[in-house]
């Protein structure tokens, strides 16, 4: 045996199998991976989603959301400052009312001097045009019941009334529009609401002020930590006169079983005037996400939601999963599957450690 040979090679003499394509050779330094890598991920790809509170000087941690708060304005305008800083140039803002300021019909959604108002009008003051600003447009956060529409008494028992909710959720954007939202996002789900706020938009002058659309919203249980960061969840149940309401969002989120749906979705949103389109959640749809992109030409968003980002951060404190690698791969698979963009909790973590590449 030769004193230096290294172990477990094969034995010589061999000859080389004729493989006419051997993969590996472009796998073979970090430099070759990065030169043929199909899919990149930049901060600008990123939009970070916010929780904004009244009053200043408030950062309410929220439990199922680690490393996640509840902001009052004033906070909320450093964390802005910070993204901007790591190149995150987009934020999704939600607004969280106490429950003494809810009501059947959500009033307070449309209301100017409300934490998202007043978040719009202090960022677009501090930030001019260097960061989007973009609002969830939905009733959730601001109905006692906690339903994303306006209730209705039926003889089929307490519904989600469609059209009646299209004129508040209007309301609100309008209300979004005027405090200097460039783009209004409805979570709502209600029919024909892509096309409803197009119009009240244009009607109250704000004509550039463009719509990313929820086109394919599931009715997921991954929504659970983002229901108790803003106090959202759906209040009701049966009763035998039917005077509750459904107790969950299945008559009007999508059924996770369909994906063909989405399809029928996508068609309304683009006919109805969309500029942007929506996949949530994300990673258990990747299949709807990559039929969406060969059916639209449309800038499609990807929302990574509370319930992705708190399994992963979950299993990364239980020692489970490498946090780093779990979460670019993560977003790197949002992305292959078709996402221009990504809605994600780790928008700034991921920015500030280099998660992203
Ligand atoms: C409001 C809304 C929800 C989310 C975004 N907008 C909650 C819901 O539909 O119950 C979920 C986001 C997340 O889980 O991160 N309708």
């Amino acid at each position: 045996p030769q004193p230096h040979a290294p172990p477990n090679t094969a034995p010589e003499p061999h000859s080389p199998l004729a493989l006419p394509r051997r993969p590996r050779r472009l796998r073979a330094s970090p430099a070759l991976r990065d030169l043929v890598a199909e899919t990149r991920l930049a901060p600008s790809d990123l939009i970070a989603p916010f929780f904004v509170i009244a009053g200043s000087g408030a950062e309410e941690p929220i439990g199922a959301l680690p490393g996640v708060s509840r902001l009052s304005v004033d906070r909320l305008l450093r964390q802005l400052e910070r993204g901007l800083e790591l190149g995150v140039r987009a934020a999704v803002l939600f607004g969280v009312l106490g429950a003494a300021d809810k009501d059947p019909r959500g009033v307070r959604a449309a209301d100017p001097q409300g934490p998202v108002a007043r978040a719009l009008r202090e960022a677009r003051r501090a930030f001019g045009s260097d960061l989007v600003l973009i609002t969830d447009v939905c009733l959730c956060g601001y109905t006692d019941h906690g339903h994303c529409g306006l209730l209705k008494a039926t003889p089929r028992g307490v519904v989600i009334d469609n059209d009646s909710s299209l004129a508040a959720l209007a309301e609100m954007a309008v209300t979004h529009a005027e405090a200097g939202a460039d783009l209004v996002s409805p979570s709502d789900m209600m029919d024909g609401r892509v096309g409803y706020l197009r119009g009240a938009l244009d009607r109250a002058g704000f004509t550039g002020v463009g719509i990313l659309a929820y086109t394919v919203k599931y009715a997921s249980a991954f929504y659970g930590p983002f229901r108790e960061a803003a106090g959202s969840a759906p209040q009701g149940g049966t009763s035998p006169d039917g005077m509750l309401p459904p107790r969950d969002r299945r008559t009007y989120q999508m059924d996770p079983r369909n994906a063909r749906e989405g399809l029928v979705e996508t068609a309304l949103d683009e006919a109805e005037g969309a500029d942007m389109l929506m996949v949530k959640p994300a990673l258990a749809y990747l299949d709807v996400l990559w039929r969406m992109r060969a059916a639209t030409p449309l800038p499609l968003a990807a929302y990574h939601v509370s319930g992705e980002y708190a399994a992963l951060k979950a299993a990364a404190r239980a020692g489970a999963l490498d946090e780093a690698s779990a979460v670019q791969e993560s977003l790197w698979a949002i992305k292959r599957a078709g996402a221009d963009l990504i809605i994600t909790y780790y928008a700034l973590e991921a920015a500030a450690k280099g998660w992203l590449g």
